[in-house]
């Protein structure tokens, strides 16, 4: 039997509906948020989590970030400290996940922390995501809606390139803003670089860089932001078959940001990935990224992408 491709409904009332109906019926549904797309189920029902993981291919040691509307709801699955709440009042709704200790009463299940004691939990700021968490009325655990070790999706095209018929529903509302998966922040500690950029976190807090090489994060295994093909960083020009991916300065058969510009750049970095896989080269090159800003979370993502 020839598996149906996944239904993709433009955002509106009723692709809202729609996604929300899904859920509550322990389904899964790909939605929108400022940073990537997320492939959403109710983080309450254990077996529309297995879906999640199923559908990803995702070793079910690897734990997810919870979706909710407001703070308020955050505080129903996690303990806050001052800290904390000084953060989440701050940079939230927004790409942001706070890594806090699970409340004994959240009603969250295990396959979401993948056991763990903590849980990681953002308010998200984008307006399909805030709808549908409306609608479903459940916090919603949300990886990004790639197959397992493939590239994050900030387009619905590219969420049904990746995961097909395992997806029966993508809701669309273009591409994201922001492009890069949300920082996630442990206690002081940055475990993923991301949007919110230590900049922004140190006027609030101050705040170290984690040791993402050895793994903090479970989930931040060095292969997990990777194209198909080979990637060489800091590219000045192209090389035989390469195709190269510039950034100001630097021309090539795509750029990330012809003006230089980091923030751009971090919401073009999947989508130039997804273009240089799809492209007749057989390797690809980066030209190089600031270390600034966003930048240290493209060069993070990059880094991944290269040493796999
Ligand atoms: O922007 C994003 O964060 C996107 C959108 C959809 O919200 N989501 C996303 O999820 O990137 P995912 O599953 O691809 O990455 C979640 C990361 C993984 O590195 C995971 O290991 C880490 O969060 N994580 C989840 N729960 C954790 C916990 N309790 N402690 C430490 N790290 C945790
Ligand atoms: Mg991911």
């Amino acid at each position: 039997m020839e598996a149906q491709p996944p239904v993709i409904r433009a955002f509106g009332d009723a692709g809202v509906a729609e996604a929300a109906a899904l859920i509550r019926a322990g389904g899964i549904v790909a939605v929108p948020t400022e940073t990537v797309y997320g492939l959403a189920a109710d983080a309450r029902d254990a077996q529309a989590v297995a879906r999640i993981y199923a559908a990803k291919g995702r070793p079910s040691f690897n734990p997810l970030i919870v979706h909710v509307a407001d703070l308020a709801a955050a505080e129903a699955i996690a303990v806050f400290d001052d800290d904390a709440r000084a953060l989440a009042t701050r940079f939230w709704p927004g790409p942001l996940t706070l890594v806090l200790p699970l409340r004994g009463d959240a009603g969250i299940v295990s396959l979401v922390t993948a056991g763990l004691d903590t849980i990681a939990v953002r308010v998200p700021a984008h307006r399909a995501m805030q709808a549908v968490l409306a609608a479903a009325g459940a916090p919603l655990a949300a990886p990004s809606a790639n197959a397992s070790n493939g590239i994050s999706p900030t387009r619905a095209s590219h969420v049904a390139a990746s995961l097909g018929a395992r997806v029966p529903l993508i809701l669309d509302d273009g591409a994201t803003a922001a492009g890069v998966e949300s920082t996630i922040v442990g206690g002081r500690t940055i475990l993923r670089p991301g949007p919110v950029t230590s900049e922004m976190l140190s006027t609030m807090l101050p705040v170290a860089s984690g040791q993402t090489e050895h793994v903090s994060a479970p989930g931040q295994l060095a292969t997990h932001y990777a194209p198909a093909k080979p990637l060489r960083l800091e590219a000045v020009e192209a090389a035989g078959d390469e195709w190269l991916i510039g950034f100001g300065m630097v021309a090539g058969d795509d750029t990330l940001s012809a003006s230089g510009d980091v923030v751009e750049a971090a919401a073009c970095l999947f989508d130039a990935l997804h273009r240089a896989d799809a492209s007749p080269a057989t390797r690809i090159a980066v030209a190089a990224v600031p270390e600034r800003g966003v930048g240290v979370a493209i060069n993070d993502r990059l880094r991944r992408a290269a040493h796999r």
